[in-house]
């Protein structure tokens, strides 16, 4: 009898532990992710929980810190669909109409990576409107380079890779408009 309290007290101590770690563990961004998808119906709240919780490293302490962790993450997608580029200029199972459309790709990607690098700078020394206008500018790359297909009549083979990229752009330009809010 008093050895199964024993055990159900115990269970309950670790019961308890683990919810106040889960709970504690990512409270910011679900927090932020959840004011983000209210604020903008593009904001998925799931993905954005799911994406910032498996990626982000260290919990962080506000939006700022949080904002600038999304943009490098960012930034991190942006040169992953890069270097995917790079690999398919070599398939040669694309047409030159479509290595064409990759090219621009390549363009606008690389470019989102310095527009990326610039509104990280403009979120740390608190000007939002200068960083907005970078991140919709690197946003533009996956819309831009999807178009290039679409105008060219060439199957895109960088549809979820656009999709996902532009769906963190989402949160990356709210977030930024959520650190212009709490300044
Ligand atoms: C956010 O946290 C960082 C690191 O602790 C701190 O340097 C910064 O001043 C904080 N920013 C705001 C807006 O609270
Ligand atoms: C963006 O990614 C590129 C390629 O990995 C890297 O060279 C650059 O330093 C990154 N920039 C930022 C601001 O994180």
């Amino acid at each position: 009898m008093e050895k199964s309290g024993l055990t159900t007290s115990f269970l309950l101590i670790v019961f308890l532990v683990s919810l106040f770690q889960s709970s504690n563990g990512s409270a910011l961004i679900r927090q932020s992710c959840m004011t983000a998808s209210k604020n903008n119906p593009g904001v998925n709240y799931n993905f954005c929980v799911s994406f910032l919780e498996a990626n982000v490293k260290t919990e962080p302490p506000n939006i700022t810190v949080l904002t600038v962790s999304t943009l490098k993450l960012l930034n991190s997608t942006a040169a992953n669909i890069f270097s995917e580029i790079a690999k398919l200029l070599k398939d040669p199972k694309f047409s030159e109409n479509a290595k064409s459309c990759l090219n621009d790709c390549s363009t606008l990607y690389d470019d989102a990576m310095t527009e990326i690098e610039d509104a990280e700078r403009y979120v740390e020394t608190k000007d939002f409107a200068g960083a907005n206008i970078r991140v919709s500018a690197a946003m533009d790359a996956s819309t831009t380079c999807e178009d290039q297909f679409g105008e060219a009549e060439e199957k895109s083979p960088l549809t979820n890779d656009n999709s996902r990229y532009y769906q963190i752009g989402v949160i990356s330009l709210v977030f930024v408009e959520m650190c212009r809010a709490a300044a």
